[in-house]
């Protein structure tokens, strides 16, 4: 099993690339199960993430292949010519949580789809039943049989009004899918606001979809007969860029965010300010830096966009880990996640977690600890923690890391981290 070694106490200075969103090209990809057609996607970053997607899309008869000379991240051809399998089984279903995403697309494009339930995961239950919902209310006859989603729409699906009882970044991309090829309108409100979410709305418009209100809560979608393929960039990654943010603060260094779009990071931005560091933006390059990486005790609440992501609490816990006073976060996204604060007790964080808040008392010395990664966003956690820590840290579980990192050794260690990769040898002995 790979380890993550780090020796804190490196100011990071330097330029990081960002790179392509990852919960953006995911549903992306998926959007070509809708034409027959080509859709090229470029800037798709290199994550195992996508290695699965690519997996599963194969298996629905997508043809992916590697479009070279991309100068940024990968280029992806997706071709889903007939016939398109509707099966999607739950050896990868159960290892991506957004392959649920295949369901709308499917059942737009076929009429048919079995997919394998997604199981609940490390950050909490996270059940589909707004994707179901919304899906019956256009249409679909849905049955639960044998752990699969066994969905279908004989006459094709149609359009309907459905408002979501609370934002679902996944149900808003599941039902955009299906109302782009559903007979009629199809009003999706209170839909999720997230860029991901917008970044799909625009890429199925180039393939000829007709969706008004896009980067509003009210998404109206006129259904088509058929989309066409189209060439779409995938959006810059706004939770990468946070995470190199904080290590920029954290380790009271400088970093230059190559191609972060600073509109996408608002919350994390603003929220950043209230602590006490400095974020610059010029030249469309974003900057930032804290002297000391010690900055001021500060308050967080996750929301759905624009509010601040719950995607980027836990960097921020490690942030408020060594800050000067006490800070809150209380996360009312997900139910189960703060897995990462025993993990930085460990390393001599102060933090006492009460149902959904967590105060943390932020102590100036942390101490390097071996701990162990619960999620992906955790994973990052200990790593930024890591860089601020005395002494040896070793991050176990990193395969979270490379589902949804892109390069992070690498991008880390071009800036001055002490960073590198081993393998667990207890692991191998017999
Ligand atoms: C996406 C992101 C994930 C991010 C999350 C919230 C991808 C691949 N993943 O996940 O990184 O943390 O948005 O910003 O884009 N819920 C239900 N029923 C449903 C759907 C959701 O109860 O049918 C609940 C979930 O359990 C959760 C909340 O709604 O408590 C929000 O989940 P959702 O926005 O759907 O998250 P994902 O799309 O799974």
């Amino acid at each position: 099993m790979d380890q993550l070694v780090i020796r804190g106490g490196k100011p990071l200075r330097g330029t990081i690339p960002i790179s392509g969103a990852k919960n953006a090209a995911l549903p992306l990809m998926v959007a070509s199960l809708l034409t027959e057609d080509s859709l090229t996607l470029s800037n798709v970053p290199a994550l195992d993430d996508i290695v699965t997607m690519s997996e599963l899309l194969k298996n629905h008869g997508v043809a992916v292949e590697d479009v070279p000379g991309a100068n940024r991240g990968r280029t992806l051809r997706l071709t889903a010519a007939p016939p398109v399998s509707t099966v999607a089984p739950y050896e990868i279903v159960n290892r991506i949580r957004a392959s649920v995403l295949v369901l709308g697309a499917l059942l737009a494009r076929t009429g048919e789809a079995t997919v394998s339930m997604p199981g609940g995961d490390a950050i909490g239950i996270r059940p589909i039943d707004q994707h179901l919902k919304g899906l019956e209310a256009m249409g679909a006859k849905i049955e639960l049989k044998g752990g699969n989603v066994i969905a279908s729409a004989p006459g094709g699906l149609r359009g309907a009004t459905i408002r979501f009882p609370f934002v679902s970044v996944g149900a808003t991309e599941n039902l955009l899918m299906a109302a782009a090829l559903a007979k009629g309108t199809t009003i999706l409100e209170n839909a999720a606001r997230e860029p991901e979410v917008t970044d799909l709305a625009h890429c199925l418009n180039a393939m000829g979809a007709t969706i008004h209100g896009i980067g509003t809560e009210c998404l109206v979608v006129q259904g088509v007969e058929a989309l066409h393929g189209a060439e779409h960039a995938v959006v810059p990654d706004r939770i990468e860029a946070g995470t190199y943010a904080v290590a920029a603060a954290i380790t009271g260094g400088e970093l230059v965010l190559d191609g972060a779009r600073t509109d996408h990071l608002g919350a994390v931005f603003e929220t950043m300010g209230k602590a006490g560091v400095n974020v610059s933006n010029g030249l469309g390059k974003v900057r930032v830096s804290h002297p000391t990486g010690r900055c001021r005790g500060f308050d967080v609440i996750t929301h759905p966009y624009p509010g601040f992501p719950t995607d980027m609490q836990a960097q921020f816990m490690a942030l408020m880990a060594v800050a000067d006073g006490a800070s809150l976060i209380t996360e009312t996204i997900f139910e189960n996640r703060f897995m990462h604060a025993p993990e930085l007790s460990r390393m001599g964080a102060d933090i006492t977690v009460h149902g959904s808040s967590a105060m943390v008392r932020g102590n100036p010395r942390l101490r390097g600890a071996p701990v162990m990664a619960t999620d992906l966003r955790a994973s990052v956690c200990l790593v930024l923690a890591g860089m601020a820590a005395e002494g040896e840290t070793v991050v176990n579980g990193v395969y979270h890391l490379d589902r949804g990192y892109e390069r992070l050794e690498e991008k880390l260690r071009a800036v001055g981290a002490d960073i590198r990769r081993t393998q667990d040898d207890r692991a191998i002995v017999p």
